[in-house]
């Protein structure tokens, strides 16, 4: 009987699952069915760009939190697919901070090319999964919500590739109940020309207080202020941007900081970040993480060590993106078509403990690029993923936060060495602080027609 593969979601993560089973058997291999379950109307997960915020039409959670003139935050050459190159879809060398609409057509791109689409189905909420013993098969529960009808079925494996930057963290802070203006979380923010004129309040120090400051700058917003929990961010800011430490409370409009200081705001944007959540889990299947590199209870990081028919993809922080989640799937792939063998239960949970161990010794970011680009090495070099240059990989990202340091709103210029061609990337077009219109196709343009036009 042939086996039976359940995969929740169709975002970077469940394209690179199915993509690994198409590439089996485009090699001759028999491979398990298929059935992919996507809440949305479209692939691309997060790059999957909408407009809603609150709900999603059919009234479930909204997955999207990426938002207008997102650009990619680290060098595509971090990310890029080793069987599917940057230069084989644009058929010419781009520069190395695509904005989002070009990310997404890079990614349909290559799930195009595999002719994978009619595996998924889409408008489909998986709303329960149950695993029974006695039969070891799975049930998955699933409502596709444009019909508004339920469906049951049996699968030998699940592979969750559901995302973790879905379900906003939102901390309370005294004051908020009667702050007279708008708190949002960055999974609601859409569009920085909201915020033109208007003196921004950001809590958070990590990327999306970096990245949705930085929008707000540079689309006119008044100044901004961020408030750190831990530590600042420290870049070398422009003038009508500010430091400071974490909030205490807001009164009216006035927010209270720890050193005694207060600032009038108009807006207070929560960049403090995500849960793993997974409504559709029961206990026994349900992953319990931080937002590290080491997730819990994860043998080689994709193994539910308490159920080993079950996986999950890209639960981890990430450095790296699109090609760590080939490495997993393809990983998947082969331990669900017995070319992997799994260990001993006990060797199983103590992997994820070393290195959860192994991540707490590092010293500084450097060293965290480096662990998962290990890991990353550690998945291709036991599957047939093609090899690429992961050192290369680490490179683009050293010289990624060198250029931020040097500065903030420029290092979108710089451009990188493609681990998978060992070509530089050429400078955009225009500079990022410029480049007000995110399209693909005002990307795509060269130079001269960018002048004519
Ligand atoms: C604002 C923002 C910006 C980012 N920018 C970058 C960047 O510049 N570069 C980069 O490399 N990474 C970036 N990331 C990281 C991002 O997590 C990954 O690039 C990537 O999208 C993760 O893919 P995924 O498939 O694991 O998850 P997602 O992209 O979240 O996809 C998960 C999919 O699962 C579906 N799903 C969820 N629950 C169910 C269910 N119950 N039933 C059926 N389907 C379900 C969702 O609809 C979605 O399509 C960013 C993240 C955020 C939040
Ligand atoms: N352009 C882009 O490509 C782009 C833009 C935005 C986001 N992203 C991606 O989105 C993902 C998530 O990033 P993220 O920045 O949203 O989340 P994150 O990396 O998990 O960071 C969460 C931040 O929230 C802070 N925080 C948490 N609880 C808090 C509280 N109660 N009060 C104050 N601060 C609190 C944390 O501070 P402590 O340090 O004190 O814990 C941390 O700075 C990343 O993968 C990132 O790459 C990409």
């Amino acid at each position: 009987m042939t086996k039976r593969v359940c995969i929740i979601g169709a975002g970077p993560s469940g394209l690179a699952q199915l993509r690994a089973f198409q590439s089996a058997r485009q090699k001759g291999a028999e491979i398990p069915e298929i059935v992919c379950y996507e809440a949305q109307e479209n692939w691309g997960g997060l790059w999957n760009y909408t407009w809603r915020t609150g709900v999603d039409e059919a009234g479930y959670p909204c997955h999207g939190s990426m938002y207008r003139y997102l650009w990619s935050n680290g060098p595509k050459e971090g990310l890029e697919f080793a069987d599917y190159t940057f230069d084989e879809h644009f058929e010419r060398e781009i520069a190395s901070y695509p904005p989002r609409a070009v990310l997404f057509d890079y990614i349909e791109g290559r799930v195009k090319k595999a002719d994978v689409r009619d595996w998924i189905q889409f408008n489909t909420m998986v709303r329960d999964v149950h695993y029974d013993e006695g039969t070891g098969k799975f049930t998955v529960t699933a409502r596709n919500t444009r019909t508004d009808t339920e469906t049951v079925e049996e699968f030998d494996h699940v592979i969750v590739a559901s995302g973790h930057f879905s379900t906003p963290n939102v901390p309370y802070y005294p004051g908020f109940e009667s702050f007279n203006g708008r708190i949002l979380h960055a999974h609601d923010f859409r569009d920085a020309r909201e915020f033109i004129g208007k003196e921004i309040l950001i809590l958070g120090t990590s990327y999306s207080a970096e990245d949705i400051g930085s929008q707000c700058w540079k689309y006119g917003c008044k100044s901004v202020t961020v408030a750190h929990r831990t530590a600042p961010m420290g870049f070398k800011w422009p003038d009508n941007w500010q430091e400071v430490p974490a909030l205490v409370k807001v009164d009216g409009r006035t927010a209270h900081f720890k050193d005694g200081t207060s600032k009038e705001v108009d807006a207070i944007i929560l960049c403090t970040g995500y849960k793993h959540h997974f409504p559709f889990l029961p206990d026994d299947l349900r992953l319990k993480t931080a937002n590290r590199l080491a997730a819990a209870d994860l043998y080689k990081g994709v193994v539910w060590v308490h159920n080993p028919k079950l996986f999950y993809l890209g639960m981890q922080d990430q450095w790296f993106t699109f090609n760590m989640f080939d490495a997993q799937a393809w990983w998947v792939r082969d331990c669900i078509m017995g070319r992997l063998e799994l260990p001993d239960e006990e060797t199983m949970k103590a992997d994820p403990k070393a290195r959860e161990a192994a991540e707490d010794a590092l010293e500084d970011d450097y060293a965290c690029i480096r662990y998962q680009g290990a890991y990353v090495q550690e998945l291709i070099d036991e599957t047939d993923y093609p090899s690429f240059d992961v050192e290369a990989a680490n490179q683009a990202f050293f010289e990624w936060k060198k250029h931020k340091k040097q500065n903030i709103m420029e290092f979108r210029d710089h451009g990188y060495v493609s681990p998978m061609t060992g070509k530089k990337a050429p400078a955009h077009h225009t500079p990022w602080v410029d480049a007000l219109d995110d399209s693909l196709e005002a990307y795509l343009q060269t130079e001269k027609e960018t002048q004519d036009a």
